[in-house]
């Protein structure tokens, strides 16, 4: 079953929508558009009745709600309803949902498998639809003497009963990391000089079981966010 990513114009780019419950990776540079991204990919499930949790290293959920409420797609409501969650995994609310999800520990997560495992506990206690996890700067902050923390965190992840967006910094588009190989789709977020002016773009660099598009296409921001032009080629 294929859902809508809510950014209008990229759905044509993967054969009409992204496969359900599948893990995606979105990476890009600073200020490409990662963050917006995926704030349209909650409120999108959310204005039809799922439940989403925006989890986040970045911002507070004020930031949050202000930043993306300077749009028109309705982030802000989503977040009164209750339908999208924010947390900050600084916040002690989120310490104690994750933990108190987990039926193995009421501390923070102080291994990787314990995050997690967690996550997947809150994902299925809560009825997760959409994940989206603000970033991967996450694992390296918590578990940095273990090398191997994206791939226990992707290997589990994938096996959560919802659709997760993971953003990941990575700025060059060639430098791929294990968590590229692992996931089920990749979406890179371009944003770049370009005769003295930024250039935007989106490039799905892979999807499985999908027939997609791998050029870069043109990317906007709108009033209603950002919005993909499927037709608009651009030039790295
Ligand atoms: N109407 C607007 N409202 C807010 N930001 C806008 C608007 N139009 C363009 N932008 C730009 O969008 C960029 C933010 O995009 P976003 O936060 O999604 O990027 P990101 O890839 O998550 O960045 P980072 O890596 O810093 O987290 C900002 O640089 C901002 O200037
Ligand atoms: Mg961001």
């Amino acid at each position: 079953m294929r859902i809508s990513s809510g950014v209008p114009g990229f759905d044509a780019l993967v054969d009409g929508g992204l496969l359900k419950d599948r893990l995606y990776i979105v990476s890009g540079p600073p200020g490409s558009g990662k963050t917006t991204f995926c704030s349209q990919f909650v409120t999108n499930g959310a204005v039809d009745g799922e439940t989403t949790l925006f989890l986040t290293l970045h911002e507070t959920e004020a930031e949050l709600v202000s930043d993306m409420g300077s749009y028109e797609f309705g982030f802000d409501q989503a977040v009164k309803s209750g339908h999208v969650k924010v947390l900050n995994v600084f916040d002690s609310e989120a310490q104690r949902l994750l933990s108190s999800s987990s039926r193995s520990s009421g501390e923070f997560p102080t291994n990787v498998d314990n995050l997690a495992n967690q996550l997947v506990a809150f994902v299925e206690s809560r009825g997760v639809d959409r994940l989206v996890i603000d970033s991967t700067m996450l694992l390296e902050y918590y578990f940095s003497d273990d090398l191997g923390a994206l791939v226990k965190f992707l290997s589990t992840l994938k096996r959560a009963d919802a659709t997760v967006m993971l953003i990941s910094e990575m700025t060059d588009p060639t430098s791929y990391t294990d968590g590229h190989y692992l996931a089920h789709g990749v979406i890179f977020m371009h944003n770049y000089l370009d005769s003295g002016s930024m250039t935007r773009g989106i490039q799905i660099i892979k999807m499985r079981g999908t027939e997609i598009d791998c050029d870069i296409r043109k990317v906007e921001f709108t009033d209603r966010g950002l919005r993909v032009l499927p037709d608009e080629k651009v030039q790295a």
